[in-house]
């Protein structure tokens, strides 16, 4: 069980708590393709989604978790609330808090919101990603990914490529894979590298240094929605550079490596068609794995017994 208020970020979520979603998410999977093994447990807890920023897989995934878990789910449609008419975060939160609300699930740009609507409504919170910040469901269903795949985290050589500086999911994936014993190297250009590298993790700019020995590479999205100014000459140099190719895979890689994206892939750009396609990938099984994990996390949230 998960005895805390809120799913904020996994640089506060123990290691033990990690473990416990993702056995807890092994059960859960078995409900996703069986209707029949699925208990409505959530059947009186109301959860409401609040995603200030666009999302295919992040909302849709937590929807059905909590409607598999016999939940009642509403989403705010922030493009169509009262936030168009000038309502602030704190006010919009204190208001749904006031509906019988149990679980808010927020979405945002600004690094910290979530934070700041845990502090203001007694409902649980939790963090669907916020700006450049942590985006903790998405580590913990490509932790449970790599579990089910490669047993154990001991050593095992995660490389996370791409637009690390703007990456939620890769600060997420940080703190969790250091809990569980990991070796990470963050790889992309010098300018995209964020601050990261000061948490002791080996970064570099060279992917063919990265890949090598790698049981695991995790390809990021370039958020070009978040660029200010260019942070690389252009596409075409990015891909050469930076970009992930069958060619390379096959020359530097290892042959049972993983290959993972959280989604949306810029196809051709970080990860070439047949890389995405590739029988290496997983990045479809995320997805699957991403309704189990988020079912977890909402069944050990509200079985804590923390006292709101
Ligand atoms: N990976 C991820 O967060 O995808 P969405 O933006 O589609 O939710």
């Amino acid at each position: 069980m998960l005895n805390r208020k809120d799913v904020l970020g996994l640089r506060d979520v123990s290691r033990e708590e990690i473990l416990s979603i993702l056995d807890m998410a092994s059960e859960m999977k078995k409900r996703i393709d069986n209707p029949e093994l699925r208990i409505p447990e959530l059947k009186n807890t109301s959860i409401v989604t609040l995603f200030y920023e666009n999302s295919t897989r992040t909302k849709t995934s937590f929807s059905l978790a909590g409607k598999y878990l016999g939940a009642t789910v509403q989403d705010l449609g922030i493009n169509n609330s009262s936030v168009k008419k000038g309502e602030s975060l704190i006010d919009t939160g204190k208001t749904i808090d006031q509906m019988g609300v149990d679980i808010m699930i927020m979405r945002n740009s600004l690094a910290g919101a979530p934070h700041v609507l845990a502090k203001n409504v007694k409902a649980h919170v939790i963090n669907a990603g916020d700006g450049a910040n942590e985006h903790p469901t998405q580590a913990l269903l490509d932790l449970y990914t790599i579990k089910d795949y490669k047993k154990s985290f001991d050593g095992l050589k995660v490389a996370i490529i791409g637009d690390i500086s703007h990456s939620r999911v890769a600060r997420s994936n940080v703190f969790g894979l250091k809990k569980l014993g990991a070796d990470v190297t963050l790889a992309g250009p010098s300018t995209m590298l964020g601050g990261l590298g000061k948490l002791g993790i080996h970064t570099t700019s060279d992917i063919r240094e990265a890949i090598s020995n790698a049981d695991v590479i995790m390809g990021l999205r370039i958020q070009f929605e978040r660029f200010k100014t260019m942070s690389f000459p252009g596409l075409e140099e990015y891909r050469q550079l930076f970009g992930l190719n069958a060619e390379i895979i096959k020359k530097y890689a290892k042959k049972d490596v993983l290959i993972m994206h959280p989604g949306p892939v810029n196809r051709g750009i970080e990860l070439s068609t047949e890389v995405v396609d590739s029988c290496n990938s997983v990045i479809n099984i995320q997805v699957k794995n991403g309704v189990a994990v988020r079912m977890a996390v909402l069944k050990l949230l509200m079985e804590g017994g923390h006292v709101r």
